[in-house]
């Protein structure tokens, strides 16, 4: 595994969208194009599956030294309330493109920290939403929470809502990993809001997990998964640390370049956490996530229903994305776009009535061709076609190297990644990414795949 390791950890993208991000031909995107081709497919989905909401509410009151979200780090409260009369205007301005009322099958509030807000701006921003929308019978409503300041009426109001699901950052529970990362967090806390969650009646608790990061060790990963098992989350995603600092400016320079684990220690943490787990019941889902078998994630990636879109892993597919808030991702399956990443400049453009996004991008037929095998192969770890195309002799080309290491296997109409390939998902991915293979990075863009 480990001359596996040294020869396959890249710089790669993790394929939450294709095209990635910096990929996008901007130049042809128009805010006109996008909203023809969110109504057209809104049109086509709303009365079926619906349609997917994330929001995105972007301040915390400190920073984490490994973040790599967009944020506004602020102890100024007073800035809920505007934030949340900005999200609702631009959620008129989606009404006016789609034209009917949206069914709502999904709704995920990340951020930032959503509990940042308190109960009472949530409960507004919820009902804002909701007088001009209605859920779909198995509607699937989740926040992100962060364990110091999730309170109890936090969790009332969202179940109130229809929410049966939260996430919790942990990370990890070692104290000195915490002082390097600034986050500190106690198992207790984790305990008591997890444990309150249940009481309320979630069905779905999620506890987030990284591996890789500063002065983290495979025993600190052990004891931290050890803890993690005590507390019996549904879901457990255990990311990668992806060690961004040239995107994210000073926000990861907490610690030293030489406090981060080799890329095979950081293996071996993912391993070890990953026995651990298998052994206490959970399945592996697509990367980097666990949940119990009885768990929707779990269910789905069974009966081979799972997808992948900027939320991530989701047992639900809907054609449509609208992400609201600044720096917000939407996605309609032919286009993409992104709302503006600074907060004066998103809430400028909607207090103007223009819809906020700066870039996107309009999908080509390669393009949709090609992101149906990229997220066939994150969500399935393999990919079928029924006739040949364009790509397929330079993508078998570039994935020899992979099938001689046994990490996938060729056959006539179909790819599949080996249990020995799992690890490497984004290498096989970007074989199929021919924007990538056409134009290699100038600059370093994307986090190490491994
Ligand atoms: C928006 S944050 C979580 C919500 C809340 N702000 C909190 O910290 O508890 C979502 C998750 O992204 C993950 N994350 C953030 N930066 C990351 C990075 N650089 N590499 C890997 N995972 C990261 C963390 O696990 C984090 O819990
Ligand atoms: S990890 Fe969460 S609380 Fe920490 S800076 Fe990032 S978004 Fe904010």
């Amino acid at each position: 595994m480990c001359s596996l390791v040294q020869k396959y950890n890249v710089a790669g993208p993790r394929y939450t969208s294709y095209p990635t991000v910096p990929y996008w031909d901007t130049d042809q995107f128009s805010l006109q194009a996008w909203k023809e081709q969110l109504a057209q497919s809104f049109k086509d989905s709303n009365s079926k599956e619906g349609i997917s909401l994330y929001i995105h509410l972007p301040f915390c009151e400190s920073l984490c030294t490994f973040c790599g979200c967009h944020k506004r780090i602020t102890k100024r409260h007073e800035l809920e309330l505007p934030y949340i009369q900005t999200l609702l205007e631009e959620w008129q301005l989606y009404h006016e493109i789609l034209g009917e009322r949206p069914r709502i099958a999904a709704l995920h509030l990340g951020g930032g920290t959503p509990t940042f807000f308190s109960p009472s701006s949530l409960d507004r921003l919820l009902q804002g939403l909701f007088i001009r929308a209605e859920k779909t019978p198995d509607f699937d409503g989740s926040f992100e929470g962060h364990p110091n300041n999730t309170q109890r009426e936090h969790l009332e109001l969202f179940f109130a809502h229809g929410f049966k699901r939260v996430s919790f950052g942990v990370q990890d529970y070692n104290e000195t990993v915490q002082k390097a990362i600034h986050r500190m967090q106690s198992f207790d806390q984790v305990k008591a809001v997890s444990d309150q969650a249940w009481e309320i009646g979630y069905t779905s608790v999620s506890h987030d997990l990284i591996y890789g990061l500063p002065l983290q060790s495979v025993s600190h990963m052990e004891d931290s998964i050890q803890k993690t098992l005590s507390i019996s989350p549904q879901r457990i995603s255990l990311y990668s640390y992806a060690h961004v600092p040239w995107i994210k400016g000073n926000g990861q320079r907490g610690f030293q370049d030489e406090d981060l684990p080799s890329p095979s220690l950081k293996r071996a943490q993912y391993e070890t956490a990953k026995t651990q787990l298998l052994a206490a019941g959970y399945i592996e889902i697509g990367m980097d996530h666990f949940a119990l078998p009885s768990d929707t994630l779990a269910i789905a990636s069974k009966s081979g229903a799972l997808h992948r879109n900027f939320m991530g892993y989701t047992h639900q597919h809907s054609r449509v994305l609208i992400g609201l808030g600044m720096s917000s991702i939407s996605d309609c399956w032919g286009a993409f776009a992104q709302n503006e990443k600074n907060l004066e400049a998103y809430t400028h453009l909607v207090q103007q009535g223009i819809l906020p996004a700066f870039r996107g991008h309009i999908l080509t037929d390669q393009d949709l061709r090609l992101r149906t095998h990229i997220s066939d192969l994150m969500c399935h770890f393999e990919t079928q076609w029924t006739e040949d195309f364009e790509e397929l002799p330079t993508i078998l080309a570039a994935l020899e190297p992979m099938a001689a290491d046994a990490l996938l296997r060729v056959h006539s109409n179909r790819i599949e990644i080996t249990d020995k390939g799992r690890p490497f998902v984004r290498n096989v991915c970007m074989a199929f990414d021919a924007r990538l293979q056409a134009k290699a990075p100038k600059k370093t863009l994307f986090s190490m795949t491994i």
